[in-house]
C-alpha cells in the first residue's frame, strides 16, 4: 500500500502542475467526455483536436447525435479513420435516448452496455465525468504501471491483468480517479514514452522499480507479430479543366456494403490493375501506405485531367463498379468535402501541380 500511496501523491502533484490543457477538460459534461474518449481510441490527441470542437458544434448533445444525418456524421469523421466508431456513437446515442431518457448513464456497467464502449472507455468516462473509482487501463497505462512495478510479462496475460489492474485499482481507491487516470495518460505521453523515457522529468522516478532494475527497454512487452495482409488499391483523381468555366474534381460515393459505405471520396477500388481512363491525360500520381488493423494497403492515386465533366456511363467504361453515385465538385467548394486522409494528401499534391 505504501508504494501506491506515495505514487498517488506524487502523480497528483505532478498532474496539478503539468496537466495538458485540452478541450475535453474544460468541464465534466459526460457527453463531451464520451465523444473525446471515442475519438481518442486509436487516434492521437494532436490529430483529434481539430475534429473535436467541430463535431460538438454540429452535434452538441446526445439527442442531436441520435438525430444526425448519417452522411453528415461520416463526413465530419472523415480523416479520423476507424469509421465504425462514428456509426457506433450514433447507435449508442439512440440507445441513450431510448433507455436513459437522453441522459448519459453514470456507472461503468451501464456505460459498457452501449455500443462502442468497452472496459477502458467506460472506466475513463465513469472516472472523469462522474468521479467514480475506476482505473482506465489502456496500453499506455499498462506501460507506465509495468515500468513502476518492473513487470516484464504480457500485460494482457492473466498474471498481467491481475498485477496491473490490481495496482491501478489501489491507486484510484486513494481518491480523485479522474486525475489519477488523466495524470497517468499525460505522464505516458509526455514523459514515459515507449522510447527514451525522460526519467529526469518523472515524478515517479524515486519508486520506479523498472528503472532501478534497468528494465525500461524491455517494457512494454513485445508480442511476436503476425504478418500483415498486403493489399493493392487504386484511386482516380480526375480533374475537369474546361476551357471556360469552373474546374472541378470527380467524387464517388462508396457503395452500400463496402468499406466506409456512403462516404464521398475519390473513386477507389481494391485491385492490382491501374485504371486506363479514356478522354483524359495523366499528369502524376501519389502513393501511400495505410495499415488498417490486419491489412497493409498500398494506395496508388492516379492524377488525370479531362476537358469535360465525364458522366457515369463514360466513367463506367474504364472504372470498375466502385461507386453508388458520382458528382463533380467545384474546386472553389472543396472545403465542403472531407476526404479520408490518403485522398486528402494526394489531392494536396495534385493541386500543387496545377
Ligand atoms: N487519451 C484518452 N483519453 C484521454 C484524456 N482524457 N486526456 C488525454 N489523453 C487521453
Amino acid at each position: 500500500m505504501k508504494l501506491a500511496s506515495h505514487m498517488h501523491r506524487a502523480l497528483l502533484n505532478w498532474y496539478a502542475k503539468h496537466a495538458r490543457v485540452l478541450p475535453w477538460r474544460k468541464n465534466v459534461d459526460p457527453y463531451r467526455i464520451w465523444i473525446s474518449e471515442i475519438m481518442l481510441q486509436q487516434t492521437r490527441v494532436e490529430t483529434v483536436l481539430p475534429y473535436y470542437e467541430r463535431f460538438l458544434t454540429h452535434f452538441p448533445n446526445v439527442q442531436a447525435l441520435a438525430d444526425a444525418n448519417p452522411d453528415t456524421l461520416t463526413s465530419l469523421w472523415a480523416g479520423l479513420g476507424y469509421y465504425s466508431r462514428a456509426r457506433n456513437l450514433q447507435t449508442a446515442a439512440k440507445d441513450i435516448v431510448a433507455r436513459f431518457g437522453g441522459t448519459m448513464p453514470s456507472t461503468k456497467e451501464e456505460l459498457q452496455s452501449l455500443k462502442g464502449i468497452g472496459d477502458y472507455t467506460a472506466a475513463a468516462i465513469a472516472s472523469i465525468a462522474f468521479g467514480q473509482n475506476e482505473i482506465a487501463l489502456d496500453g499506455n497505462l499498462e506501460r507506465v504501471l509495468s515500468r513502476v512495478l518492473a513487470f516484464t510479462g504480457d500485460p494482457k496475460s492473466k498474471e498481467g491483468r491481475t498485477v496491473l489492474r490490481g495496482f491501478g485499482e489501489k491507486l484510484v481507491a486513494l481518491g480523485n480517479a479522474s486525475a489519477v487516470n488523466q495524470g497517468l495518460m499525460d505522464l505516458s505521453s509526455q514523459v514515459c514514452g515507449i522510447k527514451n523515457p525522460k526519467c529526469g522529468e518523472c515524478p515517479l522516478v524515486d519508486f520506479c522499480e523498472g528503472r532501478k532494475q534497468n528494465l525500461l527497454a524491455q517494457i512494454p512487452f513485445k508480442k511476436a507479430k503476425t504478418a500483415a495482409i498486403e493489399l493493392n488499391s487504386h484511386g482516380l483523381l480526375l480533374l475537369c479543366e474546361p476551357e471556360r468555366g469552373e474546374k472541378s474534381l470527380l467524387l464517388a460515393r462508396r457503395k452500400t456494403g463496402d468499406w466506409l459505405a456512403g462516404l464521398w471520396d475519390l473513386p477507389w477500388w481494391l485491385s492490382d490493375e491501374a485504371p486506363a481512363p479514356k478522354k483524359t491525360v495523366k499528369f502524376g500520381e501519389h502513393k501511400s501506405i495505410r495499415t488498417i488493423t490486419k491489412h497493409k494497403i498500398q494506395y496508388n492515386v492516379h492524377f488525370h485531367r479531362s476537358s469535360t465533366e465525364l458522366q457515369r456511363a463514360e466513367l463506367e467504361n474504364f472504372l470498375p463498379d466502385c461507386a453508388a453515385e458520382f458528382r463533380w465538385q467545384p474546386l472553389t467548394k472543396l472545403d465542403q468535402v472531407n476526404l479520408p486522409k490518403p485522398s486528402e494528401k494526394a489531392l494536396a499534391q495534385a493541386l500543387k501541380g496545377i
